[in-house]
């Protein structure tokens, strides 16, 4: 079958690779039918979240129909249209239990302490082959796999994968209020979805911060005041927005490849683009030369806290890798803030997601921009990673590909 696979920094390729096989009772094999590329595996190509083995299949975001399952799958047959959330939980140890499927005891080999399973990721975040592949095989399918009502098709389905959970599990952590004013780092697809998820929690007014002008215009579009990072100085617009106190709430959507102003009042000192790049060097020595890295690691997390009012909530759902250890905890601490981090559980969310959009509150569809067979999967890569104009969310199409004997 043909899968996108990591072949080191910077250099994925589209490959022929073996079909998976069942491998315990508890898991199936997907024909997937809809795919995508998420932000996340911007990073392992670009070497800023490190440890995804040369071979790994790509990819955590997908849908598709039930092939095979093994025998202690009662709940699922072949033919069932499924949707496979990012992360692996076991379902029946005690974080699975109460929520924290990102936090499950048995899904990483390498322990209760082993970290986040998910898709086609880090040797240490399970390294399960992913998702951008005609085939998949998910473990733990029972509890992983949740049915598709027909009324959701597959445009619609693929963002509920990854992005609109994380989206939602973003405002959820904000601890977004009804009128709140929140502010939201990144115009990517977390960021846009996560505007979509604050106004349905009622927010009063939402603010997008970047500085990539389609993806502003896109968050403008659906009701975010928007503020371009290289025209404006982000906290001291945030502040004259909202009469000097600043949003009540911030969302970081932007993660371990934040860049900082090119230009305009914003644009850091020597100083600081100094303390960046040594930030840079000691999360991730060894970076790609064709993806670039955002160059400012701290970046948003600094604007994000700098920017919250006394008393507000920062919910950072970008990702940092291990590695990552500079943060503002003095104005955290000094302005009595509420600071929220994690992983997405996917399928805690989930069925609430499921409801969101069959109802046509949220209709993700609206945000995917370009729909690529798998022939095009690299170039699309490259795309997303440069943020080409008009790209936010491209899905990637398995079905669209003749089968390869
Ligand atoms: N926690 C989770 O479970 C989870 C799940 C999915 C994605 N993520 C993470 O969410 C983040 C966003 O994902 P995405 O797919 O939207 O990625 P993306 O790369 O498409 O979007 C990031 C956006 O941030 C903008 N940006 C860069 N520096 C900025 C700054 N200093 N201030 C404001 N904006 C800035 C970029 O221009 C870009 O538009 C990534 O870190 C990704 O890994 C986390
Ligand atoms: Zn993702
Ligand atoms: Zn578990």
């Amino acid at each position: 079958m043909k899968a996108v696979v990591y072949h080191g920094l910077g250099d994925v390729r589209l490959d022929n690779v073996p079909e998976p096989r069942i491998k315990t009772q508890e898991d199936a094999i997907v024909r997937i039918t809809a795919s995508a590329i998420c932000g996340t595996d911007l990073h392992f190509v670009r070497g800023t979240v490190p440890g995804t083995k040369p071979g790994t299949i790509l990819g955590h975001e997908a849908l598709g129909i039930v092939e095979e399952v093994g025998k202690q799958v009662r709940n699922f047959r072949r033919g069932d249209r499924v949707i496979i959330p990012s992360t692996v939980g076991c379902g029946r140890c005690n974080y699975c239990r109460a929520g924290y499927f990102s936090q499950c005891n048995n899904a990483n080999p390498a322990g209760p302490m082993g970290g986040t399973v998910f898709f086609g990721g880090p040797v240490s975040n399970g390294g399960l082959d992913g998702l951008q592949a005609e085939y998949a095989r998910v473990p733990y399918a029972a509890v992983t796999l949740l049915k598709l009502p027909e009324a959701i098709d597959d445009d619609n389905a693929i963002l509920m994968s990854d992005i609109l959970p994380t989206s939602y599990m973003a405002a959820v952590m904000a601890e977004i209020q009804p009128s709140n004013t929140v502010a939201i780092f990144g115009c990517g697809p977390v960021g846009q979805l996560a505007i979509a998820c604050a106004q349905h929690l009622g927010a009063g007014r939402v603010f997008a911060i970047d500085a990539v002008p389609s993806r502003l215009a896109v968050a403008r579009e659906h009701g975010a005041e928007v503020i371009n990072y290289n025209e404006e100085d982000p906290v001291e617009a945030l502040r004259s927005l909202t009469g000097g106190s600043g949003p009540d709430r911030v969302i970081d959507a932007v993660g371990i490849d934040a860049g900082t102003a090119a230009s305009g009042p914003a644009k850091p000192s020597r100083a600081t683009a100094k303390a960046f790049a040594a930030e840079l060097e000691a999360i991730a020595p060894k970076l790609s030369k064709s993806y670039k890295p955002g160059g400012a690691p701290s970046q948003a997390l600094r604007w994000a806290v700098e920017s919250v009012a006394k008393g507000g909530t920062v919910s950072v759902i970008g990702v940092y890798p291990l590695t990552m250890n500079s943060f503002p905890i003095g104005l955290v601490m000094n302005r009595n803030l509420t600071v929220r981090a994690g992983n997405c559980d996917h399928r805690r969310y989930m069925p609430e997601m499921i409801e969101l959009v069959r109802s046509g509150t949220i209709r993700p569809a609206e945000w995917i921009t370009q729909k690529e067979p798998m022939q095009s999967a690299i170039d699309a890569y490259q795309n997303f990673a440069a943020h080409d104009a008009g790209w936010v969310k491209v899905k990637l199409e398995p079905g669209a590909l003749e089968r390869i004997a």
